[in-house]
């Protein structure tokens, strides 16, 4: 009886132990989905890093290339199409078109061909040199 008995209680300890475990990791886990911005915390939120001549020279040139003829972007008066996404808090966005992880070099070459991120896409190449994308980039990833 006694050798039997110990083998039941030990046994049996471990499996009454395991709710209390799962529960603050599955909790921790969903505050760190949510403080992340349901991309796991690989980064910093926006991008503010780019000199402001840049990010005001996007701005100018978002203006320029009618990208608001199709989008909505804040500080850009003369966009307000609906035809595409709004671009409002860009930098806060984990992915372009919802495929792309979104970050300066992977949006300045979505500006510049879109199709070459996501066959297919509907948005068009817009003839945009790389420098200037990489302004229009700098302009919408400081947007929070
Ligand atoms: C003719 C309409 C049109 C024009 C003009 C246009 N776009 Fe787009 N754009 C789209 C469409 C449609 C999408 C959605 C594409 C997708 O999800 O595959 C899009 C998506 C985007 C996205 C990603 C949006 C998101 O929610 O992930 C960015 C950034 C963007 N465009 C920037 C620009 C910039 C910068 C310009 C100007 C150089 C521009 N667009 C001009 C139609 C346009």
């Amino acid at each position: 009886m006694g050798p039997s008995t110990a083998a039941v209680v030990t046994a049996a300890a471990p499996r009454a132990a395991r709710p209390h475990r799962a529960l603050p990791v599955s909790a921790a886990l969903l505050v760190a989905v949510f403080a992340s911005g349901c991309e796991l915390g690989e980064r910093d939120l926006p991008y503010g890093g780019a000199p402001s001549a840049q990010r005001i020279a996007g701005q100018r040139l978002l203006a320029q290339y009618q990208c608001g003829s199709c989008h909505a972007i804040p500080g850009v008066p003369i966009a307000q199409g609906a035809a595409a996404p709004p671009l409002g808090a860009f930098g806060r966005r984990s992915y372009i078109a919802g495929r792309v992880p979104n970050r300066p070099d992977t949006l300045a070459e979505w500006i510049v061909a879109p199709a070459s991120l996501v066959p297919g896409t509907l948005m068009p190449a817009m003839g945009v040199s790389p420098a200037d994308a990489r302004d229009m980039a700098a302009y919408l990833l400081a947007l929070e």
